[in-house]
């Protein structure tokens, strides 16, 4: 019998400790917070993706009366860019979160179902996407999706 430890690496920094690019997209992301359609939980994502030729592509959470059919900031946003650029990798993905008046203090943390579809997104392109989630005291910044996702789930896993 062994123990594995898994470690993850990550850089915790705060919004002006990031270069510019970084940066914009993160203001990107807080500022579609207030498109979010969240009259449910009243928790607002913004999400914003660099896309490898310089094109941003944004998103926010869409609720629905019948829970379920609702989609969360990261994957409204991944999928649309996915959808109209194909054949272009995602560089950078930026999230952040505003409830009760205010961003989050914490960074960001994404569902579940968003890291997979980050993951998948980082795998069919062949390309590390960063991953910068936004908190007011603090934001995490990872190299790579697959940093989000250890021991993950992907297409060659299908292949037995
Ligand atoms: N939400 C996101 O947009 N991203 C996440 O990673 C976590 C949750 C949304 C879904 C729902 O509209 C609201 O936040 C509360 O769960």
């Amino acid at each position: 019998m062994k123990e594995l430890i898994l470690q993850t690496e990550v850089t915790v920094c705060t919004l002006d400790e990031m270069d510019a690019s970084m940066r914009m997209l993160v203001e990107k992301a807080k500022e579609m917070t207030q498109n979010a359609y969240c009259p449910y939980s009243n928790y607002h994502v913004g999400a914003a993706v660099l896309l490898a030729d310089g094109q941003v592509f944004a998103g926010a959470n869409q609720e629905n009366a019948a829970y379920p059919s609702g989609l969360c900031a990261e994957r409204t946003t991944l999928f649309a860019a996915n959808a109209n650029h194909p054949n272009t990798p995602v560089k950078a993905l930026a999230i952040a979160c505003y409830t009760n008046g205010h961003f989050s203090n914490e960074p960001a943390s994404p569902c579940g179902a968003c890291r997979q579809v980050m993951l998948e997104t980082e795998h069919r392109f062949k390309t590390p996407m960063q991953v910068i989630l936004y908190g007011e005291d603090k934001c995490y910044v990872f190299d790579r999706a697959s940093d989000l996702l250890p021991m993950n789930f992907v297409a060659e896993n299908l292949l037995g």
